[in-house]
């Protein structure tokens, strides 16, 4: 299938798409800092393209709930709406791909537009830290099914001492230029479990034969 990842500049799951075998495009603002098929510029000059998929990270900087406390500034000055309608931009003009996801944290589009379908953390596939991630899906993608159920059983499988609790990776990191890019940039085995479980969907598949 052909698919688009927009608003990605990791690569982290085209590259994990086109090891399944898909043709895929990542685009985003910025260029792209894994080498691989990558539009420099607005994904809304390539959405219109008819994409079997897309995947959509949208920026969260002004409808985070962890930012809650500058909402009343950012809907003075505009940003908190502008950052939902680009979001709602986005879901609209992406309504001829035939199944994809949006993915946010725990952020205002949950009531703006709607509930997510589900929501990932990323112990959950192997990755032993917190960061609650919704997703909201179309096109009869199935939920993830998670490598493991509990925090606990993803610390046994990693080896991890007992007591061990999985922590937010933001509370690690020192300051640095970047830190905004290792924050948001998707946990490679989260990305797996996309192309892994969705790539391969049967659905998929055949449409796009
Ligand atoms: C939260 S980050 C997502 C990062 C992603 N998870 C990754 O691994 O690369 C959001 C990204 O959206 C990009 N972006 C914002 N508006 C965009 C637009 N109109 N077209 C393309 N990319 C856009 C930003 O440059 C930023 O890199």
């Amino acid at each position: 299938m052909k698919g688009i990842i927009a608003c990605e500049y990791s690569g982290t799951v085209r590259d994990a798409f086109i090891k399944m075998g898909h043709e895929m495009l990542s685009c985003d603002l910025l260029s792209t800092d894994s080498p691989g098929p990558h539009y420099t510029g607005n994904v809304f000059d390539v959405i219109d393209y008819p994409w079997d998929f897309g995947g959509f990270h949208f920026p969260c900087t002004d409808g985070s709930v962890s930012g809650a406390r500058h909402f009343a500034a950012k809907k003075m000055d505009g940003r908190f709406y502008a950052s939902a309608s680009l979001w709602m931009h986005g879901w609209r003009r992406s309504r001829h791909i035939k199944a994809g996801y949006f993915e946010h944290p725990i952020s205002v589009m949950s009531s703006v537009f709607r509930k997510p379908d589900q929501i990932l953390q990323p112990w959950m596939f192997g990755h032993y830290e917190t960061k609650a991630t919704c997703l909201w899906l179309w096109g009869d993608l199935p939920l993830l099914v998670p490598t493991y159920r509990t925090p606990e059983e993803c610390r046994e499988a990693l080896g991890l001492p007992p007591g061990t609790k999985p922590e937010a990776r933001i509370h690690l990191m020192p300051p640095s230029e970047d830190r905004w890019k290792k924050r948001s940039t998707t946990f490679p085995l989260v990305a797996a479990a996309f192309a892994e479980q969705w790539g391969g969907s049967p659905q998929l598949e055949l449409e796009a034969a």
